[in-house]
């Protein structure tokens, strides 16, 4: 046993003595990751470049200018929309799905894509539908649990039904862009 150890010792090389005063180790530098640009106002992050174009958005907007004021206006869609995304992250069902999801900016693309489609005069600056949710794996039922979200979202918010069809009838047409399972 103590010839083993005595081998042991001999065989490792000794460890560098822990110099206090040195500088700590960047690991990012060492490992080549490149620094996140993230916005200082918002902390947004940063995602890969792609097109900016209304046509993201996946569908048209609706002809009625007087619609959007059935659900608060910008304010109430800001409302709904924030809503919508707190109870999605903590939904037992779809919660895990929006783990790594930037949050900052899934509230400000989502807001500009109702905000676009109920023509309460909106650009919508996100990705498209297909290639935001490609990798996803999303299946038909985490879409339904997210419509029912949505629904109990303008339900808080007051908005009549007919409103609320006229938004989730929009939705609808994306569904083969966003379950791919
Ligand atoms: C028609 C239904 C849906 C619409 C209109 C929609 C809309 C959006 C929008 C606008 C974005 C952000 C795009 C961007 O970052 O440029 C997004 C991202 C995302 N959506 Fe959806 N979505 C739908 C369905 C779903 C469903 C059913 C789930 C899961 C239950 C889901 C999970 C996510 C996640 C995790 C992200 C973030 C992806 C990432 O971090 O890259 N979405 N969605």
């Amino acid at each position: 046993m103590l010839t083993l150890a005595l081998l042991l010792q001999l065989a490792s090389p000794a460890a560098p003595p822990i110099d206090p005063a040195a500088p700590p180790i960047d690991w990012d530098a060492e490992f080549g990751v490149a620094p996140v640009a993230v916005d200082p106002d918002t902390g947004e992050r940063p995602v890969n470049a792609y097109v900016v174009d209304n046509a993201n958005a996946g569908a048209r907007p609706v002809r009625s200018p007087s619609l959007a004021a059935e659900f608060g206006g910008r304010a109430g869609l800001h409302r709904i929309v924030d809503r919508l995304v707190a109870s999605a992250e903590t939904d037992p069902r779809i919660g895990p799905i929006f783990a790594a999801t930037d949050n900052v900016r899934l509230r400000r693309t989502l807001f500009e894509q109702v905000c676009y489609l109920l023509a309460a005069g909106c650009d919508y600056t996100g990705r498209d539908m297909a290639a935001t949710h490609k990798d996803l794996g999303l299946q038909v039922e985490d879409l339904n649990v997210l419509v029912s979200l949505l629904q109990d979202a303008m339900q808080a918010e007051d908005v009549p039904f007919g409103a609320q069809n006229r938004l989730l009838a929009k939705l609808v047409g994306m569904k083969h862009d966003v379950v791919t399972r």
